[in-house]
């Protein structure tokens, strides 16, 4: 069971749109190769980006659910034909569904901060990878964006009960930072090429981002699920306040957030 389990639909409205922020700077680092393999594709924005460049693309998800929505993403733009470049299965690291060095391109977009052994998924992306072809991987660094940030203050604030903790145990886990990333890239046998800080604006609705957290998607939304309805209404109205400086003209919220980026390859 994975933290993902029953969250694909407020994941697609919410956070999808936060790690959607990548997707440019992940075509460019992966240029077309034989097969670009998306691993955690999630509800399918980086897969369908890179269809719709005209990849040949592998989507995998080892949530049923998030395959659900990538597949009926593609199956709307096959009249753009960006779908039919595009396979989806139900499948996830370290028992990736692909032959050694067969892949000519490799993402993992905000996967390996999710996955319970962060080495031996990054060992099993090295795998499929092909000699020389880029394996790039995002993830978020330790401290929580400005979104959750609020979110934190709002639910302390609020009296909630803390939920167990989702971290892992010092020996599987990593620095959540490009230094830490680059590391665990070097110790699978890989080649850093790019470890960099990315910086981008995320705008969402407010109501999108509430929706996301009370579907449960991340750590916030597990908190948030755990508390009674009274807490929940006055978490929801402190989080609101908190996040109204940020809201702009358009009435969207606008977060300034920063993602870890590390690109490396096989010798
Ligand atoms: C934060 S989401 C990112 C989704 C997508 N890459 C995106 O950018 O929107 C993390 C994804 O990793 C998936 N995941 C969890 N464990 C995994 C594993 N062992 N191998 C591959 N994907 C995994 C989850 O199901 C979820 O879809």
């Amino acid at each position: 069971m994975s933290s993902f389990d029953g969250v694909a639909g407020a994941y697609r409205r919410s956070f999808a749109t936060l790690c959607a922020g990548t997707v440019p700077t992940l075509l460019e680092v992966t240029a077309p190769g034989e097969l670009h393999l998306d691993v955690g594709c999630g509800t399918g924005d980086l897969a369908l980006a890179a269809a719709r460049e005209g990849r040949r693309v592998l989507a995998v998800d080892p949530d049923a659910d998030m395959v659900a929505a990538t597949r009926e993403a593609a199956t709307l733009e096959v009249a753009a034909s960006a779908g039919s470049a595009l396979s989806v299965e139900e499948a996830g690291a370290p028992l990736l569904p692909l032959p050694d060095r067969s892949a000519g391109a490799v993402t993992a977009n905000f996967v390996v901060n999710h996955v319970p052994d962060p080495r031996a998924t990054v060992r099993d992306l090295a795998r499929v990878a092909a000699p020389s072809a880029p394996i790039a991987m995002t993830i978020w660094p330790a401290a929580p964006g400005p979104h959750l940030a609020a979110f934190g203050e709002a639910s302390r604030a609020a009296g909630a009960v803390p939920v167990p903790s989702a971290r892992l145990v010092p020996e599987l886990d990593f620095p959540r930072s490009t230094d830490g990333l680059a590391s665990i890239a070097r110790e699978a046998g890989l080649q850093v090429g790019r470890a960099e800080e990315l910086l981008w604006t995320w705008r969402v609705a407010a109501d999108e981002l509430m929706a996301g957290i009370a579907g449960g998607v991340g750590g916030a939304g597990r908190l948030h699920r755990a508390q009674t309805g009274a807490v929940r209404a006055e978490i929801e109205e402190r989080v609101r306040r908190l996040w109204a400086p940020y809201v702009e003209t358009d009435g969207a919220l606008a977060f300034a957030v920063s993602a870890a980026l590390v690109v490396a390859s096989r010798p």
